[in-house]
């Protein structure tokens, strides 16, 4: 594997032996792949940066088949990797070696859905954009939204705690989330599926399973509190002269939007570029150093577009926007989102992607990316920076026409000193999988370290869920 992310050693798992594939053929008829053409695509991440050598994929459809499987390969000692929509950005989704991908896909159903507290059960394999049309037709959203909507799968959404487009609005998975039902690492079931808002009878175990990455436990079930749908929405789209602006027009925009506001996205012109190179977008509005997409969603039609053109005219008035453009009907709602939520797939046409998903004091975000810029002059193909300035968290990507260890050494550390430096998180929102474990130290303490080894010994002690990820060589 990447001798810059570390030189990962296959741990001694038992290999996949002709009777374990009778065993699994016999649990999953026609759902134990082992075709190489299949597994292909799950041994290989969203991003093309790592790939496995699984030669088995596993299909269950139920919580008590998952529990069959885990307690087969713990008994056995064989390694598994679960799998959701494969769109996670850290090598975690993805075998190192020849781990076991154990895939939600077949757990797609929705166990039930209180119209009244807008409270959602489903299984852990639902798509995030499917449970999300199933709940507008209802007149509720998910309170969770993301580029990778088509794909991911909630499961894989609560095991990474994604954050995403609405986190500002809704908060995170870790308030949304009431309960879920996850399958430890020896096939016993935990039923923590409560469907309640209010819940303090000891220990609030389904944290310790939002954000671990597939390495405590499958999650097969969750529970989710859901908003219900805005009657009206807005979508603006400005151009800023400069990141003082973008920050000047974010507080002017919180003052004026107040609870109205459901987004704050920004790009800079390195994003544009590529969007409009490789995408063929549109950019709606004059070429500018800096761009905010802005989202309301209200109740009242009327009400809100009053406030976001008083706002409007007042970052106008005072130069904090150059120039905009308002959508209220979905079509060009869509097609604004699309400036920002496809810069991901932008980039992945630029060649080889470095990713950085960085939180810092809002103010402070830009500066990483001009300073990477300048720390790598030439060296880079480019360096782009977009993220969620609500939340205080830049994305910063570096790409290369190939992989490039150099390129890499000259990224890292430099990258996680400086966050460390503005006490930031080296990982906001898409954990720290394979590429950024051995960096945790950066951001949480050593005792907080060896506390998750415990918690990982307690609950997994033969490490067979997702090895290599998440916790840094040196607790093994
Ligand atoms: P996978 O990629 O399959 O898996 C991710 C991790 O979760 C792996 O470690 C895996 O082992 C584990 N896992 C998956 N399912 C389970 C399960 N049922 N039980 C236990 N562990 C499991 N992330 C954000 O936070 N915010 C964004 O705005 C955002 N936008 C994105 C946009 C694009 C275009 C892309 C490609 C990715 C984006 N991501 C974002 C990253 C990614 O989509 C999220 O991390 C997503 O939540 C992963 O879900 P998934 O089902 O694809 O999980
Ligand atoms: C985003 O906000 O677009 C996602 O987190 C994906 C990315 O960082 O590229
Ligand atoms: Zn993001």
């Amino acid at each position: 594997s990447d001798p810059a992310h570390g030189t990962v050693q296959r741990l001694p798992f038992a290999t996949i032996s002709q009777q374990d594939l009778e065993f699994f053929k016999q649990l999953l008829p026609g759902r134990t792949i082992t075709d190489p053409d299949l597994l292909e695509s799950c041994n290989t991440d969203w991003i093309k940066s790592v790939k496995g050598s699984s030669e088995v994929l596993l299909r269950p459809q139920s919580t008590q088949e998952v529990s069959q499987i885990l307690r087969y390969c713990n008994e056995r000692r064989l390694a598994v990797n679960p799998q959701g929509g494969n769109t996670g950005l850290v090598g975690g989704s993805v075998p190192v070696f020849d781990e076991i991908i154990l895939s939600t896909a077949l757990m797609n159903r929705v166990l039930s859905f209180d119209h009244v507290s807008g409270i959602l059960t489903c299984q852990a394999g639902c798509v995030l954009e499917n449970l999300s049309n199933y709940l507008e037709e209802r007149g509720f959203i998910m309170p969770l939204d993301l580029g990778s909507k088509g794909s991911c799968h909630i499961g894989g959404n609560v095991a990474t705690n994604a954050g995403g487009l609405r986190l500002l609005r809704y908060g995170s998975l870790r308030n949304t989330v009431l309960g879920l039902e996850a399958v430890l690492a020896d096939g016993k079931v935990l039923n923590c599926l409560v469907a309640l808002r209010k819940d303090n009878t000891g220990y609030d175990l389904k944290q310790l399973f939002i954000g671990s990455e597939g390495t405590l436990g499958v999650i097969t079930a969750i529970s989710i509190l859901c908003p219900h749908k805005p009657n009206a929405v807005n979508v603006a789209f400005l151009g800023c002269s400069s990141f003082q602006q973008l920050l000047e027009t974010f507080q002017c925009c919180r003052g004026m939007l107040g609870e109205i506001l459901s987004a704050f996205e920004f790009l800079d012109a390195s994003s544009m570029k590529l969007l409009e190179k490789y995408l063929k977008l549109v950019n709606p509005i004059t070429e500018s150093p800096f761009y905010i997409v802005i989202e309301t969603a209200g109740s009242n039609a009327a009400h809100d577009e009053e406030k976001l053109h008083s706002f409007l005219e007042t970052a106008m008035s005072s130069s904090l926007v150059t120039d905009g453009t308002v959508a209220t009907e979905e079509s060009k709602i869509k097609a604004l989102w699309a400036m920002r939520e496809r810069i991901p797939e932008a980039l992945r046409h630029d060649g080889y992607n470095y990713k950085y998903d960085i939180s810092l004091p809002v103010e402070k975000i830009y500066q990483l990316v001009t300073d990477m810029r300048e720390h790598l002059g030439d060296r880079a193909k480019n360096v782009i920076g977009y993220g969620h300035i609500g939340d205080g968290n830049v994305h910063l990507n570096v790409t290369s026409p190939t992989k490039d260890p150099a390129l890499l050494a000259a990224i890292e550390p430099f990258v996680y000193e400086w966050t460390a430096r503005f006490r930031g998180s080296i990982s906001a929102e898409h954990g720290l999988g394979l590429k950024k474990k051995n960096y945790i130290h950066f951001s949480k303490p050593p005792e907080a370290v060896a506390i998750m080894g415990n918690i990982k010994s307690m609950l997994d002690p033969r490490g067979i869920l997702n090895p290599y990820k998440t916790l840094p060589d040196c607790l093994r």
